[in-house]
């Protein structure tokens, strides 16, 4: 495994720790990883009361980059749950990827103790929305 995902596992399983879910009692943390600098952007998930306000870890990792980066390329995600098999980013999460990262972004789900598979974005929303038909202006 190369060096920086391994680091952005730790960064991710430490950023999990920070997570806020007094509902679900379940725990994300999520690391992205810019593709030449090698940047680490990460995110935990933070519950709502009224559930629907809750932001997962993965889009808090995209919101993160994007305040502190700009666009840019990014290479892997990170995402690390208690969960075995370990949880794949949810279709918002998914959706919210497609629009900075190519479809070619790798996608590393592990568990507390390492990384266990290893995805690319396309493979994960084969079919995005990509918002080709909108009117952008007039
Ligand atoms: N969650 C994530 O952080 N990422 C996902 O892709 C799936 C779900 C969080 C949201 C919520 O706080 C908890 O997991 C249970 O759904």
């Amino acid at each position: 495994m190369k060096k920086i995902i391994e680091t952005a596992f730790t960064a991710a399983k430490q950023v999990r720790e920070h997570a806020y879910a007094p509902y679900s009692g379940f725990k994300v943390g999520a690391a992205l990883v810019a593709k030449d600098s090698g940047t680490i952007y990460t995110g935990c998930n933070v519950e709502n009361a009224s559930y629907g306000a809750t932001i997962c870890a993965e889009r808090g990792a995209v919101l993160q980059a994007i305040a502190l980066g700009g666009p840019q390329e990014y290479e892997a995600i990170v995402i690390v749950s208690d969960d075995s098999p370990p949880a794949p980013p949810c279709a918002l999460c998914l959706q919210v990827l497609v629009e900075f990262c190519s479809p070619e972004l790798e996608v590393y789900l592990a568990t507390l103790n390492g990384i266990e598979i290893r995805y690319t974005l396309k493979e994960l929303l084969p079919h995005p929305f990509d918002g080709s038909a909108l009117k952008t202006e007039g």
